[in-house]
């Protein structure tokens, strides 16, 4: 009996240790489907111009409010956020928590996995 527990937790073990190289990964093709939503209002290209919102191009470890011409909220200027892949997940996930004050009109996105793509998908896009 006490050998099959040892068995159990071993294989949670490995179950565990393939979801976290996952989390970390991403998939940048199903994020594309999830940016949909963003595109309303974001670009992602090596243009500089933006929509309703600021250009995500190479937005992953930039500073918050920094892309030049961009009319940002005092709120996300202020904040002075790394965008590292942990900030970016927070904010997706409740924009208006995350960082109050911002002006980004979204809800948020409550999928885990619906976020770690999209977040995926805009470093993909990098360029
Ligand atoms: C209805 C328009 C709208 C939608 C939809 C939207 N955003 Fe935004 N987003 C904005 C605006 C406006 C800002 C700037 C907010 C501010 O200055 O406070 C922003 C800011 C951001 C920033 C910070 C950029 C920077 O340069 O610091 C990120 C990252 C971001 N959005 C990602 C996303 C992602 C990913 C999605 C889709 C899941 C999304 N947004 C959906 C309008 C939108």
């Amino acid at each position: 009996m006490k050998r099959q527990l040892w068995g159990l937790v071993g294989a949670a073990a490995a179950v565990l240790a393939v979801d976290g190289a996952h989390a970390a990964g991403g998939d940048a093709k199903a994020g594309e489907k999830v940016f949909v939503q963003c595109k309303v209002c974001h670009k992602i290209d090596a243009s500089g111009s933006s929509g309703v919102g600021p250009n995500l191009n190479k937005v992953a470890g930039r500073k918050s409010g920094t892309l030049p011409g961009f009319k940002y909220s005092p709120a996300m200027v202020a904040a002075k956020r790394v965008w590292t892949d942990a900030a970016l997940d927070a904010y997706l996930a409740a924009p208006a928590k995350a960082m109050p004050g911002n002006r980004m009109p979204y809800a948020g996105l409550s999928n885990p996995a619906d976020r770690r793509n999209v977040i995926a998908y805009i470093k993909s896009m990098a360029r």
